[in-house]
């Protein structure tokens, strides 16, 4: 199995400086980042005039260029049905760059070698035409770029497309197969959703699997290229002291958060199909808490990894019917104020039937019934519109035996360790200290480490990674089959009972509110409450 292509730091490279201190080694530096740069290859994105194109993926390979992480031979082709000349769609992706990229201003040197590296082909998703004239531009792309025939298909349309895609792409020969084809090779990454519950998710698997090996499917939940998730596995297995605590003898309990500020935007025609059950909580959440939960892996392998992660996922808990209200909570957000602006509510935005019964709000109890985890409730809430953008994985710990320190007036506070993914990057540890002066008096105090700060750089963002790992063959990052399947087993029970009791309050939370009362109440029951964040 494939190793991870970014290689851990040569110490012997580190040097003191004249106080004695160890420099911070710029991680993205030559010295250090990927050894590895993948083979020559071309890289097509369906669905190219999309927002995830101009938002994610151009400034991604705009900055994996300015890295020198893309293959000295490269080449990419946006697909998509718009009519477009190559020039129209090199200026916007210049333009989607220039307002999204992480480094700014853009290198206007670097782009003009770069933009020549960009194509545009014209077609719809179901024309095979389409493909037999794409296949005959690739070719001559490979003799313009010495790319030998290697190619990256990244579908970032809606996930209705896929199938179409698939199958044009297996009968015009643009994906080969891996037991006759040994000189070069094609991969496609699939966005999320993959399936739309679990019966589609197993169609979806069996389809895809017509027209590829499991091997050449690289199935994108974006979270994984985080870096602050990534370390995740670092801070719980590469350090003594946490791991020790890390079970049901002392965690209370442990609160996973995705909050985010922005309402669907432009996304409605998704989200009416969608919900955040499905855009969030089945695939990124699931992530984080299985990267929380996993027992420490045999090794760093990918396989080794996922294989814990699977073991997380299929020990959850089905939630039986009779603990329905009590486990899960679903809202939907009403006008209110973000910021201090006025913003509209779920039901008033473009492409969104004013009736919608669609969640833009989910909250969750669930229990990993195994050994370690044994009675810890995780409590999941992901919201749009509410107050501010944050997540974070929050491990309570179990409090002191009130013997000591429990007089009148004060209370121990829980250790809370808080491992914010986004954004303020970093890991903070609540405890409870003494106040200083003659009075006994306790208060809880905070150490944070903060990526920014410490390592004074700004990481790079997670489809640059992504992309760079599939194109060196890499999969550790991507979601397995069995990962995704077992988050839909265990969440499709909780869609299929909102669709046959369809709510009746909605829309039941206001923008810029922390989600509906009931959320609340799911945890005021077991006498507990939601961080403030
Ligand atoms: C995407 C969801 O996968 O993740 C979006 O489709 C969401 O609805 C986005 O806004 C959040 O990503 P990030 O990286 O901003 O947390």
């Amino acid at each position: 199995m494939q190793k991870s292509s970014h290689p851990i730091p040569d110490v012997s490279k580190i040097h003191l400086n004249q106080t004695g201190q160890t420099p911070f080694q710029n991680p993205l530096s030559e010295e250090t980042f990927s050894a590895k740069i993948a083979e020559p290859c071309l890289l097509v994105i369906f669905g190219a005039t999309g927002d995830l194109t101009a938002r994610k993926l151009f400034p991604a390979l705009y900055n994996l260029a300015r890295d020198g992480q893309l293959p000295a031979h490269f080449a990419c082709v946006g697909f998509a049905r718009r009519e477009k000349s190559h020039d129209q769609f090199r200026d916007e992706m210049h333009k989607a760059v220039g307002e999204f990229s992480r480094v700014q201003p853009v290198d206007e040197n670097l782009w003009s070698t770069f933009h020549n590296q960009i194509f545009y082909h014209q077609s719809n998703f179901d024309d095979g035409n389409g493909y037999e004239s794409l296949k005959s531009f690739l070719d001559d792309l490979d003799k313009q770029f010495g790319t030998k025939g290697n190619r990256v298909f990244y579908l970032s349309t809606p996930p209705k497309f896929f199938p179409d895609i698939i199958s044009h792409l297996g009968k015009h020969g643009l994906i080969y197969d891996t037991n006759k084809e040994k000189e070069k090779w094609s991969r496609v990454i699939i966005e999320k959703p993959f399936g739309h519950d679990y019966n589609s998710a197993v169609d979806l698997q069996k389809f895809v699997l017509n027209h590829m090996s499991e091997s050449q499917i690289y199935r994108i939940d974006h979270y994984l290229g985080k870096e602050t998730v990534q370390n995740i596995l670092v801070f719980r297995f590469a350090n003594s002291i946490f791991e020790a605590f890390w079970n049901n003898h002392y965690i209370d309990h442990v609160q996973i958060t995705v909050g985010e500020e922005i309402g669907i935007g432009t996304r409605g025609a998704f989200y009416e199909e969608a919900g955040i059950l499905r855009d969030i909580v089945q695939n990124h959440m699931m992530q984080l808490l299985s990267l929380t939960a996993m027992e420490p892996p045999a090794s760093l392998d990918g396989e080794a990894i996922r294989d814990e992660k699977v073991k997380v996922l299929k020990a959850l808990r089905p939630i039986g019917m009779g603990h329905f209200s009590e486990q899960v909570v679903r809202g939907q957000y009403a006008p209110g104020f973000v910021d201090g602006e006025p913003v509209k509510g779920y039901r008033e935005e473009g492409n969104v039937n004013p009736e919608s019964i669609v969640e833009t709000f989910a909250a969750l109890k669930l229990y990993i019934d195994n050994w370690r985890w044994a009675g810890v409730p995780f409590y999941l809430r992901a919201g749009k519109r509410l107050p501010k953008r944050a997540t974070e994985i929050a491990v309570f710990f179990k409090e002191v035996p009130g013997i000591l320190f429990s007089q009148k007036n004060q209370k121990n506070e829980k250790n809370v360790l808080v491992i914010r993914i986004q954004p303020d990057e970093g890991i903070a540890l609540r405890m409870n200290s003494k106040v200083p002066g003659v009075s006994s008096t306790i208060q809880t105090v905070k150490m944070d480490f903060r990526y920014g700060s410490y390592f004074g750089l700004t990481p790079p963002e997670a489809y640059e990674r992504l992309i760079c790992d599939c194109m060196l063959g890499d999969a550790t990052l991507f979601a397995r089959e069995d990962e995704v399947l077992s988050s839909w087993k265990w969440i499709t029970p909780v869609l299929e009972q909102w669709y046959e009791s369809p709510p009746s309050s909605f829309p039941n939370y206001q923008s810029g509110s922390w989600g509906p009362p009931e959320a609340d109440e799911l945890l005021r029951r077991d006498g507990r409450s939601w961080r403030l964040i």
